[in-house]
């Protein structure tokens, strides 16, 4: 069959076909990886099933023994409100491929108390939501329109930060330890880390209803994504929590109301 012909069924059965551009962005991000031309010869269901049955293993896990071990620093043990913090740069060029990530990403329950180094916790917010094309502000997720509503908070036992992805730095929110209110499981309020992603409403104004709803969870759930396979990569546990009571979280974290709590993810080494 041919491949072209397939991916235009697959649209028009989506109903894309009207739409040129979101039709062309599709079409090329389902472009499937080429086979070798020894497969691709033989398209009949057999073939590709034997085709399908003899692919390699997905990925072999490389070593992640001491993945901090020359990153000793943390945050500091006092922080004062309104001061920054800034973060070393991601390491961006050493970590895992990405699907030896994939092959560890699961949900953990399970942390030890010990603190983070601050390099994962540069490593982790800059692929949850840092900025990776500093030209144009782009950042490691996506966003409907770019508009970039999503801000992570964190709750550390030293205090409450906000990531601040331009500067790549954390704003020093609180010095009160509010990570017992990011979540009512036994396992929260003992883990080192708790991201608590937030969307500032003011950037949705001017949509539709429909779309201020949905938008806000789609995106905090790439970035939420984007940090569970960071933590895979780095050996880290991780998990992304819905149950916690927003109401409370948000008046504790001073939120005006235009800002709405979405969802919490606690990480820390696995115990
Ligand atoms: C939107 C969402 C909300 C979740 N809420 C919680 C939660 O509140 N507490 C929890 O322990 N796990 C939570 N999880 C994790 C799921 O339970 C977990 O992803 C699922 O059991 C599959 O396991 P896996 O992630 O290891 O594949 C949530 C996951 C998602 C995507």
């Amino acid at each position: 069959m041919d491949q072209r012909m397939s991916r235009r069924g697959f649209l028009k059965w989506l109903g894309l076909t009207g739409g040129a551009l979101t039709g062309n962005w599709l079409l090329a991000a389902c472009t499937p990886v080429p086979l070798p031309a020894s497969q691709a010869a033989s398209t009949d269901a057999a073939t590709r099933t034997q085709a399908a049955t003899s692919l390699a293993p997905a990925a072999t896990l490389p070593s992640t023994a001491s993945p901090f071990a020359l990153h000793t620093d943390v945050l500091p043990g006092t922080v004062t409100p309104g001061e920054s913090i800034p973060l070393p740069p991601a390491r961006t060029g050493e970590a895992w491929p990405l699907m030896a990530a994939l092959l560890e990403r699961r949900s953990s329950r399970s942390f030890r108390s010990d603190e983070l180094p601050l390099q994962a916790i540069a490593d982790l917010l800059w692929a949850g939501f840092g900025v990776n094309r500093p030209a144009s502000g782009g950042r490691t997720a996506p966003s409907a329109y770019d508009i970039q509503d999503i801000q992570i908070h964190l709750t550390t036992a030293g205090g409450v930060y906000l990531y601040l992805a331009q500067e790549h730095a954390l704003l020093v929110l609180k010095a009160d330890d509010l990570r017992g209110l990011t979540g009512s499981q036994g396992f929260v309020a003992g883990a080192p880390l708790n991201l608590v992603y937030v969307s500032d409403g003011a950037r949705l104004a001017g949509f539709a209803a429909a779309d201020r709803e949905h938008w806000p969870w789609t995106h905090a759930g790439c970035i939420a994504q984007n940090v569970s396979l960071a933590c895979a990569a780095l050996g880290l546990a991780a998990v992304v929590r819905s149950t916690l009571d927003r109401t409370t979280l948000a008046r504790a974290l001073d939120l005006p109301e235009t800002h709405q709590v979405l969802l919490a993810q606690t990480v820390g080494y696995p115990a």
